[in-house]
């Protein structure tokens, strides 16, 4: 049976997973040749409809559409009737009379791509819904450490900074602990969700301790209107504490993985250093972003029985 949808990695399979890695790897190499098109989604419409703001993925998810042949069109919701008030449900039903195959939505509410998927006859990509989860960033981290390392089974990833409000951080401890990865999580107890522990993950406020031998360090972006809110004392005392500079990353493996999902707030999570060295892949993240979200439009579009 296919999957109609893509709203999470929350009870997505090893096999799945596996599967839309592959593909992204078949799809890397469409993206690095000189003829960056395939007809698989000829005939489809796919819609981004955007109620926050996004580099990487909007941009990414559009390419990847045009690439494969589809008809894309962008709806920006402050450009759009939702600023005029219609509902989400009324906007769904809206792109679906006219067509619409694909709709990959970001929400600042946790939950409004299910509350979509539940209305309209397109399938939903959620492209990050409030501090729930953001699955594609999560399988183009994966797609890039088994790219680089060959797998994830058995590797230590340590994820670093403002967990609570990461819907990266969720979908990474979903997807990557399906993948068999050893995840240590830390940041301040303000921003560490209570009973985060409980999806089989480590977590702590010693940022020391997590990146100790580490095979992947990834930053978590902090919004720094969380420091308005109290839950940090200032950006310099996150940056000493949380931060990640090259004395932090010396504790980890000599070839350590960086990683950031971006944008990068540069001397706060991570240190221009650190965002630079040799070791990062950050880039190289923005280019899989690409292949991943092809193969996920790839994987939603085929036609066998769907779930
Ligand atoms: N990583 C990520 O979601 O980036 P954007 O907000 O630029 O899409």
């Amino acid at each position: 049976m296919k999957r109609k949808h893509l709203l999470g990695l929350h009870g997505v399979s090893r096999e799945e997973i596996e599967k839309i890695l592959n593909q992204a790897a078949f799809m890397k190499k469409v993206i690095v040749s000189d003829h960056k098109r395939i007809p698989t989604l000829q005939g489809k419409s796919v819609v981004t409809l955007f109620y926050e703001n996004s580099t990487r993925t909007r941009m990414s998810f559009e390419l990847a559409s045009k690439y494969m042949g589809a008809a894309s069109a962008n709806m920006s919701a402050s450009a759009s009737s939702v600023a005029k008030g219609e509902t989400l449900v009324d906007t769904g039903a809206t792109l679906d009379m006219m067509g619409v195959d694909v709709i990959i939505m970001r929400h600042p509410m946790s939950g409004a791509p299910h509350l979509l998927s539940q209305h309209v006859n397109a399938s939903v990509v959620n492209a990050g819904d409030g501090m729930n989860e953001h699955p594609t960033q999560a399988l183009l981290d994966m797609y890039t450490i088994r790219e680089k390392r060959g797998g994830l089974d058995g590797m230590k990833i340590a994820i670093i900074g403002d967990v609570l409000h990461s819907r990266v951080a969720r979908s990474n401890a979903y997807g990557m602990k399906t993948m068999g990865a050893d995840l240590y999580f830390a940041g301040p107890s303000t921003l560490m969700p209570p009973g985060f522990d409980h999806l089989g993950v480590h977590v702590g406020n010693d940022v020391r301790a997590a990146v100790e031998n580490a095979d992947v360090v990834m930053g978590l972006r902090i919004q720094r209107e969380r420091q308005k809110a109290g839950l940090f004392p200032s950006v310099r005392e996150y940056a000493h504490f949380f931060g990640i500079d090259m004395n932090v990353l010396k504790l980890a493996k000599k070839d350590a993985l960086v990683m950031h999902p971006g944008p990068v707030n540069r001397g706060v999570e991570l240190s221009s250093f650190t965002a630079d060295c040799e070791q990062s892949v950050i880039r190289e993240q923005v280019q899989n972003g690409v292949a991943i979200r092809m193969a996920v439009l790839d994987m939603l579009t085929r036609k066998e029985q769907t779930r």
